[in-house]
């Protein structure tokens, strides 16, 4: 099958479909690349982003992450050169606009593959996103090495791909409407996938996957991205693992990373025993495997050379920073004792909140060290806030909330 099909379906149908007058309401957030994951998983929390820094958005699509991205850097001063590569000129004309209605001039557009991007003359550069693209390319493990050897040896990665399981039914609905039509153009095929979708079996795969709706809510395209595509594959974890292995890259981290354990989902010792023995890449393995509704797979990753040196480490002059709502606010709505809802994907479960929880999230400001508030925690009671306390109910709460996504470490340089 040739890259022209590929290029030709984002050409008609840019996917995810975006406005950019829509810019002027909202910041579409999400991983891979925020900021604080980056910072995070990427530079240990230590990087200094009144330096320099230049990414590439590799199949930047209508530009979600690139949006993301020359946003918070702009948000920080960060002196930012990112570049947007893509095959598709109306997915760049609609990611341009966007990048235009929010006056950002970090941007360069390529108009180009990755697989060619060795020609393109641009250097290494500090970090890299791919999100969902890699499952589209004839040979993703090629691109993938493409991409890690343009990546600077300080430097990392953001990636998204499709994960097999979570997307149960949608190759069986792929190849039915390859057998309904598939040389049809493209207009017909989607109508026939309408028509099939209202008259699906309650047996089909697909109608019994929960975690495949937000495709079938973004229109035309999403539809065709979904049902219709001119060519997609989907991994298990161990196999993007395999990759980023093969590609010379080390993992720092799976998105969200209570997804990837065991103990989510299990609560009998007799079984997570044997889980638990195993190394973290393998456990994450057993939880796709009892979960079945990972339907993307979000990595970071880094050189190996420095995998060990990468992730954010807690200690006294680290600055916990939350991601999405202040710590003040997440605070009041959790009871001593209590529990904490979590859903995603038709999966639903409770974690055990701490008693301390509350009064460390809610001294959580983005700008005291742990030492700090350790201090003012112990200000508050002596007798409760003892070190060996603080320590132990700081690690749970940093246990949960890092592993929710909603919780990073930084080390030092300006505010965050
Ligand atoms: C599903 S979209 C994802 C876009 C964006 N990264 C996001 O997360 O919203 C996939 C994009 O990859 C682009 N693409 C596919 N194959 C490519 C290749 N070989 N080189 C560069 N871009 C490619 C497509 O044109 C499309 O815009």
């Amino acid at each position: 099958m040739s890259e022209d099909r590929v290029r030709d379906q984002y050409e008609a149908y840019p996917y995810p479909p975006r406005d950019p007058r829509d810019e002027a309401k909202r910041l579409i957030e999400g991983s891979p690349s925020h900021r604080l994951e980056i910072d995070h998983y990427v530079f240990a929390g230590r990087r200094d982003w009144r330096e320099p820094f230049k990414a590439l958005v590799a199949g930047g699509g209508t530009g979600d992450g690139l949006v993301m991205l020359a946003q918070q850097l702009a948000d920080i001063g960060c002196p930012a050169e990112i570049h947007y590569l893509d095959l598709s000129h109306a997915s760049r004309n609609i990611a341009e606009a966007r990048i235009r209605a929010r006056e950002l001039t970090s941007v360069t557009f390529h108009h180009a593959a990755i697989e060619s991007l060795p020609r393109l003359g641009l250097g290494r550069f500090d970090y890299i996103d791919c999100c969902g693209v890699l499952h589209h390319l004839a040979d993703p493990a090629a691109g993938l090495r493409i991409l890690a050897q343009s990546l600077s040896l300080e430097g990392g990665i953001g990636l998204m791909v499709y994960g097999e399981l979570g997307r149960s039914g949608v190759y069986p609905m792929q190849e039915l409407l390859r057998m309904l039509g598939g040389g049809d153009p493209a207009e017909r095929r989607i109508e026939t996938a309408k028509r099939l979708l209202r008259q699906l079996p309650a047996t089909n795969l697909f109608a019994r996957n929960p975690a495949l709706g937000d495709h079938l809510r973004a229109g035309d395209a999403g539809i065709h991205d979904l049902l219709l595509h001119a060519r997609d594959r989907a991994y298990r974890v161990g196999e993007l693992i395999a990759m980023i292995d093969a590609a010379g890259l080390a993992p720092t981290a799976l998105i969200e990373p209570w997804r990837y354990d065991p103990a989510s989902y299990l609560a009998d010792p007799k079984l997570l025993a044997p889980l638990n023995a195993m190394d973290r890449w393998r456990r994450a393995e057993a939880a796709e495997l009892l979960a079945g509704n990972l339907k993307i797979h979000i990595a970071y990753a880094v050189p190996k050379t420095r995998a060990a040196a990468a992730v954010a480490m807690p200690d006294p002059t680290a600055v916990p920073i939350l991601k999405g709502a202040p710590g003040i606010e997440i605070a009041r709505g959790l009871k001593p004792g209590g529990r904490l809802t979590v859903a995603a994907d038709g999966f639903e479960t409770r974690f055990p909140t701490g008693a301390g929880m509350g009064p460390i999230l809610a001294a959580i400001n983005g700008r005291r060290s742990l030492a700090e508030i350790e201090a003012l925690l112990a200000g508050q009671d002596s007798k409760r806030w003892t070190p060996a306390h603080f320590a132990a109910e700081f690690a749970q709460t940093y246990r949960l909330f890092n592993s929710l996504n909603r919780l990073f470490l930084r080390h030092t340089g300006p505010p965050a």
